[in-house]
């Protein structure tokens, strides 16, 4: 997929649909499952690394995920999540990181930020890098949101949301990510806007929808928000697997005859 058939969707009132993946196994499990893009979040620093929030994710450790994701990708678009630090301080610095992204294999990047961020979605796609914008609750700002809470309530808050996604979208952002926002705020802005947007905790409206690919398995549940829909329930079957594995291995049950040479 493209950046022009991603956009392409949503004049044809497809539904996008979108998941995180930090590794070639997962890569290829999405792909099989006919995932049209890849987003390699920051969101690893919480669901592999065990951090509490993605703040301390670093530039390296996103190249090193992008890498394996884009490497394991035949069809999908791949989009690389820039890490907290990585863009806030100037242009110049954020235009280099977004690059080293394309230089892994990435296709596009994605920040987040309102419009005080247009001018790094300018400055990158002027010289050739997509990029997505992120509105909403936005993780690398938890501390200033005072936690991990739905944006956009009250209507002078949903009027900047709409400012912000109007900014990002002349700066020549290809799509947006709304988190964690009411369903009528996403659907004003999917309405007055023209690239697609991708909901998380957003509601129906928007153009697709995007997922923590370990949420929506049921891996990890340390934290699950009310927008999660777990579709398997992966961390049980992981669990009664290694315990039935040490129980054989203590009983002397395995390796039996079969899982042995002669
Ligand atoms: O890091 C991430 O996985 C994300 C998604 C939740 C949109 O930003």
């Amino acid at each position: 997929m493209t950046i022009l058939d991603f956009q392409q969707a949503k004049r044809d009132k497809k539904k996008l649909v979108v998941v995180t993946a930090y590794d070639a196994l997962f890569t290829r499990i999405v792909e099989q499952a006919g995932i049209q893009a890849i987003l390699v979040g920051d969101s690893l620093g919480v669901v592999v690394q065990g951090k509490s929030n993605t703040l301390a994710v670093t530039m390296e450790e996103m190249l090193y995920h992008t890498k394996l994701v884009a490497s394991a990708a035949q069809r999908a678009l791949v989009i690389a999540d820039m890490p907290f630090m990585s863009y806030q301080a100037s242009t110049e610095e954020a235009v280099r990181n977004a690059g080293r992204f394309l230089q892994a294999g990435a296709t596009a990047v994605k920040l987040e930020g309102g419009g005080g961020m247009a001018d790094r979605v300018r400055a990158m796609t002027s010289i050739g890098i997509p990029v997505m914008g992120h509105l909403g609750m936005t993780p690398q700002s938890v501390h200033v949101l005072g936690g991990y809470k739905v944006q956009g309530k009250m209507k002078d808050r949903a009027a900047v949301l709409l400012d912000d996604a109007k900014a990002l979208e002349a700066a020549g952002a290809f799509g947006l990510v709304l988190e964690a926002m009411p369903v009528s705020v996403a659907k004003d802005i999917t309405e007055a806007i023209s690239i697609p947007t991708i909901g998380i905790g957003a509601g129906p409206c928007c153009d697709g929808q995007v997922l923590v690919l370990y949420d929506l398995l049921g891996l990890f549940d340390d934290f699950v928000p009310k927008f999660v829909k777990p579709y398997a329930h992966l961390k049980t079957d992981a669990l009664q697997a290694v315990r039935r594995y040490k129980e054989e291995v203590e009983q002397g049950k395995f390796p039996s005859d079969s899982e042995s040479y002669h």
